[in-house]
């Protein structure tokens, strides 16, 4: 028979949010504390403060094991403390755990000797932050002369956005870094229910057919925070690789959508995350990466690949631009259209979104910007209010009067975009820069569009176009490789 727990989750942001409806989910007992009433208030009231698929469903199913509160009183009968504030990083790649800090000296307050308590790290926290933090806790306790019955634990997650809930119920696996075995039994205890066969998430999450159980990992502290930055760099990187394998690609004449299927096909090397284009966004990756870099550099150790990784995607924003250049020439004055803002579909997040620096360059080259993004367009007005990008309703007011078009989200409705009307409503070349790779270049091409992809020979600047049309036109025959 398994024990409900009583769980308090400090900050409700995406993790802390997700983790605490999940929790609550599998009936465990859960307080969310925050210092944004504002937040707390929403969330009394039923409504998420963040957009992300299934959580107010949640907040709904689950509302009697649910509670939201600006205090940490309810600290004092946890069984399980879990921090999920928020670890900004600073210009220099170094978090700033000032949250943490904070969240950390209030606890303390709530820590006593009557029952064992873990004190839980799921912010994405630098390498050693689980032994520091049991420093600042003893210390405290120390002066207060108090003494307690606790333990600190690092337990990294590994959700997505926008599929944060589903990663939640259906993790590939849950890591546990704890010395203490109280410690590491009661965190089992706590995801005893994900771990079981029988085990069905309320319903707007069902398990998704032979989606196998979650692997169980325990280690210590610092493995388990090394393990969040690992995986993390490792993804950027493998996005970075095939990015670097696209240009190759573009100057032998060679396709990298061909040439990742037939790698990705290697057991080893795995299908997903290797999709060309221009390049990884989002809240983590830049974050991660620089934050494992900045560690390394603590400790005068450099990191060559990951720093790599880093400036290979740093370089593919600036490709799209060259290609841009290398088709129209004259880049100022001329009408470019986004398609797509956010950095990646299914959410109006344009943290270190490909489309912000894009925007940059573009105004700072005297281009006239236009934008149309399902969802994230308000976002990005508050990103730029001083920038006059012009915000368009659908893909056709989007594609009126531009020169050239850039895709930089994969949104699903840009996978069957109307490309004869957007040529139609195009002036002069007509360019449409594929950065993800997701239109049939074939088809743009007899819609009239001067299609441009990363990485698809022939493509890659839209003389390869030109010439395979003029070839046409001239010998009546189709160029090779076309
Ligand atoms: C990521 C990790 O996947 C998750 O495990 C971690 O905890 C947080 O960071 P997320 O940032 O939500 O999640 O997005 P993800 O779906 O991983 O995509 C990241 C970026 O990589 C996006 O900008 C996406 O467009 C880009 N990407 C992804 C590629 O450019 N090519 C690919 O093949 C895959």
């Amino acid at each position: 028979s398994r024990k409900n727990l009583k769980v308090c989750i400090v900050g409700t942001g995406y993790v802390g949010l997700t983790t605490g409806v999940c929790l609550a989910g599998i009936g465990h007992d859960v307080v969310c504390i925050d210092i944004d009433e504002k937040k707390i208030r929403m969330l009394k009231a039923g409504q998420s403060p963040i957009y992300e698929p299934g959580i107010e469903d949640l907040l709904k199913v689950a509302a009697d094991k649910l509670s939201f509160t600006t205090q940490y009183t309810d600290c004092k009968d946890a069984d399980v403390i879990i921090l999920a504030v928020g670890t900004p990083s600073a210009k220099s790649g170094k978090a700033d755990l000032s949250y943490m800090e904070a969240a950390v000296t209030e606890i303390v307050n709530y820590l006593h000797g009557e029952k064992f308590q873990v004190v839980v790290n799921k912010s994405t926290v630098p390498v050693g932050t689980a032994q520091r933090t049991e420093m600042i806790i003893s210390s405290i306790l120390h002066k207060q002369n108090r003494q307690a019955n606790f333990a600190v634990a690092s337990n990294p997650e590994f959700l997505r956005e926008g599929l944060a809930v589903h990663d939640t119920f259906y993790p590939d696996r849950i890591v546990i870094g704890a010395k203490n075995t109280e410690a590491l039994n009661s965190l089992r205890n706590m995801y005893a229910p994900l771990l079981e066969q029988t085990f069905a998430a309320p319903k707007a999450c069902p398990r998704p057919e032979g989606f196998p159980l979650p692997a169980l990992i325990t280690t210590d502290v610092t493995s388990a925070e090394m393990i969040k930055y690992a995986a993390n760099s490792f993804l950027a990187t493998k996005i970075s690789y095939i990015n670097e394998i696209s240009g190759l690609c573009e100057k032998v004449g060679a396709d990298v959508t061909e040439v990742a299927r037939g790698i990705g096909l290697d057991k080893r090397i795995g299908s997903r995350f290797l999709q060309a284009g221009v390049g990884w966004g989002g809240s983590c990756f830049g974050k991660d990466t620089a934050a494992i870099i900045n560690t390394g550099l603590e400790y005068a150790y450099e990191m060559p690949i990951i720093s790599a990784a880093v400036a290979v995607n740093k370089r593919q924003r600036s490709r799209m631009i060259e290609k841009l250049q290398e088709s129209l020439k004259v880049v100022r004055g001329r009408t470019i259209g986004l398609l797509g803002l956010s950095f990646k579909p299914d959410t109006d997040d344009l943290r270190d979104a490909p489309a912000l620096d894009i925007i940059r360059y573009l105004v700072e080259m005297g281009a006239r910007v236009k934008a149309f993004d399902p969802i994230a367009m308000p976002n990005c007005k508050a990103y730029y209010p001083e920038l006059a990008v012009e915000y368009t309703d659908d893909v056709l007011q989007l594609a009126s009067g531009c020169d050239a078009v850039l895709l930089i989200t994969e949104w699903d409705e840009f996978r069957r975009l109307p490309l004869e009307q957007l040529a139609e409503r195009m002036t002069g070349s007509k360019v449409f820069v594929d950065g993800r790779n997701i239109v049939d270049p074939g088809v743009a091409q007899e819609a009239g569009l001067l299609y441009i992809g990363f990485g698809r020979s022939g493509y890659e600047s839209g003389w390869g176009y030109n010439w395979r049309r003029f070839h046409r036109q001239l010998t009546g025959k189709q160029a090779v490789g076309e």
